[in-house]
């Protein structure tokens, strides 16, 4: 089942204005076409970076959102908002929200319902802590963050998996390719137990964790690698683009 590479940038809490639109300008020059190309950058930049990647193959996207459509929920931006200004797809889980900003479970299961019930491209996150790895836990803490998905869940193309080990985000430290595979491929299997063999076959599973144009390639070649969520190396064009162009032809 071919499926189409998807590389997201994660800006994180980075960048002024100003840097942020040259970033999206340099980047949406030269984003290859035969490659699913995204950018999520803080919310104050949402607006600014859409207009900067509009009429470009780049997709616009969010870090995060809230669960309810509007009210009084200070300091909070809904699945609505984003839409309005153009975005794409919106990240759930990312393991600083989980283990930085302490947010449980259940709230990153109702943000992820919001995020595809709102007809966002859903970005689900999961990984394991370097203690869970070493304690063989990997598989548990994987298969309990999948199943924080419900299965109203019925369009493929609109649910992308990043399996991000939290001991690789940041650190300098990547899976290797085959400890990557050997999660992605179970991850496949959690999504064929839920739904089933077809639909899993169709989504696709990104790979996060100190990805870089020196290590991008070995790990989108693996089979059921299909692309990746990319920090630090998503703050530069040249670095970025090196690891959308890593997945060319990786299919
Ligand atoms: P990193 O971040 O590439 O800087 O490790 C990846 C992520 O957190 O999405």
């Amino acid at each position: 089942m071919p499926r189409t590479p998807f590389v997201a940038g994660n800006w994180k809490m980075n960048l002024t204005k100003a840097s942020a639109i040259d970033l999206a300008k340099g980047i949406a020059k030269a984003a290859p076409a035969d490659v699913q190309v995204g950018v999520a950058p803080p919310f104050v930049h949402i607006d600014a970076v859409g207009q900067a990647v509009a009429g470009s193959n780049v997709h616009l996207g969010a870090q995060d959102c809230y669960f309810q459509k509007n009210g009084a929920f200070t300091g909070e931006i809904s699945v609505e908002m984003l839409k309005d200004l153009g975005v794409k797809f919106c990240l759930t889980g990312h393991s600083e929200r989980r283990h930085v900003i302490k947010e449980p479970s259940d709230l990153v299961a109702e943000k992820a319902d919001a995020v595809y019930s709102g007809g966002l491209t859903l970005i689900h996150c999961v990984g394991e802590k370097l203690e869970q790895r070493d304690a063989n836990e990997t598989l548990d803490v994987v298969r309990s963050q999948v199943n924080e998905l419900t299965s109203k869940i019925d369009d493929p193309h609109r649910l992308v998996i990043a399996y991000e080990p939290v001991w690789a985000i940041g650190t300098g430290r990547t899976a290797s390719d085959a400890q990557a595979q050997e999660v992605h491929a179970f991850i496949r299997e959690t999504l064929a137990f839920i739904w089933n063999k077809d639909f899993a076959d169709r989504v696709r599973i990104q790979y996060g964790g100190s990805m870089n144009p020196a290590n991008a390639r070995g790990l989108i070649n693996q089979p059921d690698v299909d692309g990746g969520l990319i920090g630090g190396a998503a703050l530069k064009v040249d670095t970025f683009l090196a690891v959308c162009n890593a997945a060319r032809g990786t299919i």
